[in-house]
């Protein structure tokens, strides 16, 4: 498989078109790079952390968002089967937009694809955690219908930067995803997983 760029009907790369495709095993590197340098090195997730996700497609579904070759943004859904007589549910397992993205409807577009597919799990309801001084993702989650259900006290143990986790949950069908900037394009979402 290769890795292409998009380009335009004169066949020039533009390369501020950003498209959603299904994580693979190629943008690990990226995505473990990118989550270091969002989340710093003691609550990062590694290149481990998610080649482990992708080896579950059973449970785990992961986007990622391409401009040219260059990873901008993922994001990663955990589906929960549903018991007998009872219905799925699905968990935001994360979010995240390199800040040269940021601030033109990216992070609400992954989080809508993850709805959507939380959706076509059959799942009744999306559950996340987001820290409580994190005033753009609680935005962004607010703005999507997620509320507030519970708050666990100390969760984020980070020595430099301790803070409460907020449970926020979401009910019902997903949100439209609408692109904001009419620069962003979904390719191929379909799947996930190690490959
Ligand atoms: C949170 C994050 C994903 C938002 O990505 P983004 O592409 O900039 O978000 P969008 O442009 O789609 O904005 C969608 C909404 O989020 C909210 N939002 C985004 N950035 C915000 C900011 N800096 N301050 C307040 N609200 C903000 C707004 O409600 C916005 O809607 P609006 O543009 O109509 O006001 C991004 O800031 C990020 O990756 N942060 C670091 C990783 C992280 O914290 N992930 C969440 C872990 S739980």
């Amino acid at each position: 498989m290769t890795r292409q760029a998009s380009a335009d009907l004169t066949g020039r790369v533009t390369a501020d078109v950003v498209r959603l495709e299904a994580m693979r095993w190629w943008h690990v590197e990226d995505a473990a790079r990118l989550e270091g340098e969002l989340f710093g090195v003691a609550a990062a997730w590694s290149a481990e952390t998610f080649w482990s996700e992708l080896a579950r497609p059973e449970t785990r579904w992961y986007v990622a968002a391409l401009r040219g070759e260059d990873l901008v943004g993922y994001a990663g859904l955990m589906t929960v089967p549903a018991p007998s007589g009872r219905t799925a549910e699905a968990d935001v397992q994360t979010v995240a937009v390199a800040p040269s993205a940021r601030g033109a409807g990216l992070g609400r577009q992954l989080l809508g694809a993850l709805l959507t597919r939380a959706e076509s799990c059959g799942a009744a309801t999306v559950t996340l955690e987001v820290r409580s001084d994190n005033e753009a993702a609680l935005a962004l989650y607010r703005s999507a219908g997620f509320t507030s259900i519970a708050v666990r006290r100390g969760y984020y143990a980070d020595p430099v930067a301790p803070a409460d986790a907020v449970v926020m949950q979401r009910r019902g069908p997903a949100t439209p995803t609408t692109p904001t900037t009419g620069t962003t394009e979904t390719t191929g979402t379909t799947g996930g997983g190690a490959s």
